[in-house]
């Protein structure tokens, strides 16, 4: 466990921060159907499909023959056919059939990637695929759990760096000035966090727990309590892509029982996918997953809105920085202080994944990079 220090750091610039060999979410699962879908994760232009079977599929978004966006083409079965030419491409990215010849070119193939559906996710492995095998992405099952959770959710996207994201979720004291009314009250900028770095397994954990709180728009509307509440916000970041907040609210004084149990306690499960697009953009995936009122859809509905709303004050907000950070020499630097030890704990596990899939790409490069958080 380690932890760092606050202190004076440049920003960094845009180019080459993708952390590979990971796996991304690339869509909510209902966004891929027999539609074609374009996503460009990490820099790499991506089409999404279902197969009739319903099996997600994903392919690089470029004909090997004039470049056309497979995104705009057609689909014949379970095979996409290029609207330029009629180049046609298996699920595996083999190209089977091209206009006019009956020889098809032997390098006539598309990249395909490894694809995962889980806890509602279309999740992406960016890297190289062998490195894929053995691995999994890590989980938020309370999304696909509909016995025990009602979610609401969305996805903004954002002309902002991720490492942007990263830094905001992980400082959650911003509440309080640019969610006021909203998420934020005045405990939870003045109550200190605890932060802890598992290097290893590249998850930083931050933790307020406010004993005595004012009870926010968004938690009193939801949950009906008046008056003052304990509030516990405990965040895992589970780098580069998932990002859980597991959030306790009750009224002043009520605890878990002795044996953990929590019948008196409002749980939310606030989840967000971080997915690099380009250099200086990103998917905001976001979601809401409650365990109680959980039928009622005025709640679901008064949720989904609200959230959407603070979700959006942060993206107005990481635009403006996007671009007085693009603005701005690299020589200038930042102040950090206690609050931001969360923030710079997850950027240095990000170098470090970043480090690791740099060596293991390179050629003779390090066959040990781990493809950390991978196969949690
Ligand atoms: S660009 Fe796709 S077939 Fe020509
Ligand atoms: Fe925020």
């Amino acid at each position: 466990m380690t932890a760092d220090t606050p202190g004076t750091t440049n920003t960094t610039k845009p180019a080459d921060t993708f952390v590979r060999d990971q796996w991304y979410v690339a869509a909510y699962g209902s966004e891929v159907g027999r539609e074609l879908l374009a996503r460009t994760v990490c820099g790499e232009p991506l089409v999404f499909y279902r197969t009739e079977d319903g099996r997600p599929v994903a392919l690089a978004d470029r004909c090997v023959h004039r470049r056309y966006p497979l995104s705009e083409s057609a689909l014949d079965g379970d095979r996409v056919v290029c609207g330029y030419h009629g180049f046609t491409y298996d699920t595996t990215g083999t190209c089977v059939a091209v206009p006019g010849q009956k020889r098809v070119p032997r390098t006539a193939r598309v990249a395909a990637y490894p694809v995962v559906e889980q806890d509602s996710f279309v999740w992406v492995w960016i890297g190289d695929p062998a490195r894929s095998a053995g691995t999994a992405p890590p989980r938020a099952p309370w999304l696909a759990d509909t016995e025990n959770y009602t979610t609401v959710c969305g996805m903004e996207p954002l002309d902002a760096r991720y490492e942007l994201l990263v830094d905001n979720l992980l400082d959650l004291s911003h509440e309080t000035y640019l969610h006021g009314g909203y998420i934020g009250t005045p405990e939870v900028a003045a109550t200190p966090i605890t932060t802890e770095a598992d290097d290893e397994n590249a998850i930083v954990r931050v933790s307020r727990h406010m004993d005595d709180a004012e009870c926010p728009p968004f938690y009193a509307r939801s949950t009906g309590i008046e008056g003052r509440i304990t509030r516990w916000q405990d965040i895992e970041y589970l780098a580069p892509c998932l990002y859980l907040l597991h959030s306790r609210i009750a009224p002043t004084g009520v605890l878990p029982e002795a044996d953990g149990s929590d019948p008196n306690g409002f749980h939310t499960e606030i989840t967000y996918a971080i997915t690099p697009s380009t250099a200086t953009t990103t998917y905001d995936f976001w979601a809401v997953s409650r365990d109680f009122a959980r039928d009622d859809e005025e709640v679901s509905r008064f949720l989904h809105d609200f959230n959407r709303e603070v979700v959006m004050q942060d993206v107005v907000a990481l635009n403006k920085l996007e671009k007085v950070i693009a603005a701005e020499p690299d020589t200038v630097q930042e102040l950090s202080i206690n609050i931001d030890t969360g923030g710079l704990a997850a950027r240095r596990v990000l170098k470090r994944l970043r480090e690791a899939g740099r060596a293991a790409g390179a050629p003779g490069g390090a066959e040990t990079g781990t493809a950390a958080g991978a196969a949690r």
